[in-house]
């Protein structure tokens, strides 16, 4: 097996999922005023350290996605931060796209940016502890899109990042996430979603990507968020299991979900049914961003001097996506 492979493995086997805390500096500007706390670096390092020191990141979180910033800061005991990561023995990775941007000649769409200089910042991520990373493109469902124009730049996009990324030593995590938004049913969603990852695959064999070292990022098979469409977890599980099947190659050993504004009630119970009734060989895990810290960061922004309450909750909500990730959750072990 590659190295690449392992590192692979340990982010997200056994159970363990990733911990999305890569949020740009402005959308954890409105994450933070939105629970009433003002947004500097201090506070967007105490809260995320917070999280880094809790006793689940051992048990449940096989990595951490950081963003620039939080990747170069020093903890208040001066260690590093991508050492303290590593101390809970998780794999430090790095967000290395600088954003979607308008796509050129489709304006209600976007392209993902970044690749720009991207080699030289992958060596000093490496250098920095980082051994993955993660590249997001993002699609609109409407009558019209996404348009082939947005589907095949960002496959091309993400492909020529994902070779970077394995030639600095690195997991790339491909995440093609077909947003939530808009009033679809989820059998748009499905066949949407398919042809997107389809075209991400395609591109990164073109790529000659080693598929074996690589992390899929899609969103579940939902409704849109405006749809009166209703959907058991069941069926988002049956639906999200079909698109994976037929767009999915064997090599690559897992998916990690994002959780994509879902509360993170739903994006437990939808990914543990998934992991019920998972009978492929792909590890079906977590890459939660607001799913992992909505509960955690709701009650440390009313506490912020307690930072093992604040942990507490953390512990509870990493644990519970970690039956999932297995299919062991249920509603009452969610109450205990
Ligand atoms: P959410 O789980 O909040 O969607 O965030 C995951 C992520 O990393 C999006 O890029």
């Amino acid at each position: 097996m590659s190295e690449l492979n392992n590192i692979a493995l340990k982010i997200i086997g056994n159970g363990k999922g990733i911990l999305a805390a890569d949020e740009s500096t402005g959308t954890m500007t409105k994450r933070l005023e939105g629970v009433g706390v003002e947004s500097n670096s201090e506070n967007r390092l105490l809260f995320r350290e917070t999280l880094f020191t809790s006793d689940g990141m051992k048990d449940y979180i096989g990595g951490v996605i950081l963003y620039d910033e939080t990747i170069k800061q020093l903890n208040s005991s001066g260690k590093k931060i991508p050492k303290l990561i590593i101390d809970s023995d998780t794999v430090p990775g790095i967000k290395v796209d600088t954003g979607a941007k308008t796509l050129a000649n489709s304006p209600e769409e976007k392209i993902t940016e970044g690749l720009d200089g991207l080699r030289e910042r992958l060596k000093e991520y490496y250098k920095l502890g980082a051994r993955f990373t993660k590249w997001r493109a993002v699609y609109v469902i409407s009558k019209i899109y996404p348009s082939k124009l947005s589907i095949n730049s960002n496959a091309h996009a993400l492909a020529r990042y994902a070779a970077l990324a394995q030639e600095s030593g690195m997991v790339p995590i491909v995440e093609p996430e077909v947003l939530m938004d808009g009033n679809h049913s989820a059998e748009v969603c499905l066949e949407k979603t398919t042809e997107v990852i389809k075209k991400c695959f395609d591109e990164l064999i073109k790529n000659k990507i080693d598929l074996s070292g690589t992390i899929l990022k899609p969103n579940m098979i939902l409704p849109g968020s405006n749809s009166d469409q209703k959907i058991s977890s069941k069926d988002i599980a049956e639906l999200t299991l079909k698109c994976l099947v037929d767009s999915v190659p064997k090599e690559v050993p897992g998916i990690a979900f994002l959780s994509g504004g879902q509360s993170d009630i739903e994006a437990t119970k939808n990914l543990d049914e998934i992991n019920k009734k998972n009978n492929t060989r792909f590890i079906m895990s977590f890459s939660y961003g607001r799913a992992l810290q909505q509960s955690s960061l709701k009650y440390w922004s009313k506490n912020i001097k307690d930072i093992s309450g604040t942990q507490k909750v953390f512990n509870h909500r990493a644990k519970m996506c970690s039956l999932a990730a297995t299919g062991k959750w249920s509603e009452q072990i969610e109450k205990k």
